[in-house]
């Protein structure tokens, strides 16, 4: 634990403005600095380093209460499971166990082990993966973790390592090519994920032979679903209600994750109401109690990572702006075509007039943060912020060109009082109260 960072100075204080798009409850805005519940990221850049991922627990668990909310708003019985995958780091486990009444759900059995090391029973974590091998099937068998399967082959080799009876998922492709905007990386209809659903008689003789159970049907169509695609959800689920309604003795429908965050201003996500209506609509009538998996939605909006500008330099037409972190760091925009939104640490509420194409520390030609990026005149040595930067981040990052990692600060709420704007000269004078902590 680190002490926390001492209030802003008064010339600092909060001023009425247009909130940026970006701007969310833990986000304070100030002239030359932004503060997330209440910390100064710049102050966080110079006590751990560049580059930095800071995490705001308070905005995962905001997060997931969003979600249990509008979940039990269209009065659907569920289960959430925290999708791991996306940002594993200790503190963002921590926030989501002090939550209470979230489970986790992992992909590999290292994760299963780290959940379990963040005070998670096996009941309350799930598995979801393919192409295990058996020895990974050996300690899911083990472990007493819910597991999903996709594969007749990881269900002759499950069957093999547990008792008679044993319940499992199936994790089924609805065929749906859906996604975050036209990427096809993002959209799954068409991947080496799921059953085929015409399959179903065959995959359920099998299960029962091989004497397991079949307790959740499950889906996962492709990551940051947007409120366009809401006829394509539809689509999907109802494929998943028509293969759930076969199913003798089904439990759980499970609809995996997908629910994304805004990336860019013109983002629309899926939003939780539609997303919630369409369960009860569709997959209400079967009874079943809902499962869910986010990872992005819980994980994306609680961070940003921190940078330093090395380099600025206008080469063939183009005005580069160099930083100290690449892919290697964060690979959302090289590897999956997925901009975060470049932001001016030290001069947040200055006019974005310039055009960057903002390149990474990694010497490889696609190390490319985005073209065109705008921002206002950035000076060598200054401070950026990338933002959404939770999720696939740090938990995707790699060691390549062995440019070492990113620092990781999650935040606890600082109990600094923003103050109201017409308190704010009588407090200036006085000092504000900066009482709180961090956890690195
Ligand atoms: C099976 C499964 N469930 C849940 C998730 C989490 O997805 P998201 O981050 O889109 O919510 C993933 C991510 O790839 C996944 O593969």
């Amino acid at each position: 634990m680190i002490r926390a960072s001492p209030s802003p100075p008064s010339n600092r204080l909060p001023r009425p403005m247009t909130q940026p798009w970006w701007q969310h409850d833990s986000h304070t805005v100030l002239d030359d600095d932004i503060l997330i519940d209440g910390h100064s990221l710049t102050q966080l850049a110079r006590q751990h380093g560049t580059p930095l991922y800071v995490y705001s627990r308070e905005t995962v668990q905001r997060q997931l209460r969003k979600m249990q909310t509008a979940l039990a708003a269209v009065r659907m019985p569920h289960r959430i499971y925290y999708a791991m995958k996306s940002n594993r780091h200790p503190g963002v486990l921590r926030a989501i166990r002090d939550l209470g009444d979230v489970g986790i759900d992992t992909c590999s059995p290292r994760e299963v082990e780290l959940a379990l090391a963040a005070g998670f029973a096996p009941e309350e974590i799930s598995f979801n993966a393919g192409m295990l091998s058996t020895a990974e099937l050996a300690y899911l068998a083990a472990s007493g973790v819910h597991c999903t399967l996709d594969t007749l082959s990881g269900l002759r080799r499950y069957a093999a390592l547990v008792p008679a009876g044993t319940a499992v998922g199936l994790r089924f492709n609805p065929g749906v090519r859906v996604g975050y905007g036209d990427n096809p990386k993002m959209a799954y209809g068409d991947s080496k994920f799921g059953f085929e659903p015409d399959g179903l008689e065959q995959i359920l003789e099998t299960v029962a032979a091989l004497g397991l159970r079949v307790d959740a049907v499950h889906m996962h169509i492709g990551w940051g679903l947007t409120q366009n695609s809401v006829p394509q959800v539809a689509k999907a689920f109802s494929r998943l209600a028509e293969i759930g309604r076969q199913i003798d003795g089904l439990k759980y429908i499970n609809v995996g994750g997908g629910l994304g965050a805004r990336y860019v201003e013109a983002d629309q996500p899926l939003e939780l109401s539609s997303w919630a209506t369409l369960i009860a609509e569709i997959l209400g009538p079967l009874g079943a109690t809902i499962w869910c998996e986010p990872g992005t939605f819980v994980s994306a909006s609680s961070g940003m990572l921190v940078v330093e500008a090395n380099t600025t330099e206008a080469r063939r037409g183009v005005t580069w702006l160099g930083v100290n972190a690449g892919f290697a760091i964060n690979p959302n925009p090289s590897m999956y075509g997925i901009a975060l939104t470049a932001l001016a640490l030290q001069q947040p509420r200055a006019e974005a007039a310039h055009a960057y194409t903002i390149a990474g520390n990694i010497n490889e030609s696609g190390d490319i943060w985005g073209r065109d990026m705008m921002l206002p005149l950035i000076q060598e040595g200054e401070l950026v912020a990338f933002f959404p930067a939770g999720a696939y981040g740090s938990s995707m990052a790699s060691d390549h060109c062995l440019r070492g990692k990113a620092s990781e600060v999650m935040l606890e709420t600082i109990a600094f009082p923003i103050p109201a704007i017409q308190n704010v000269l009588a407090i200036a004078e006085q000092g504000l109260p900066g009482a709180g902590s961090c956890a690195a």
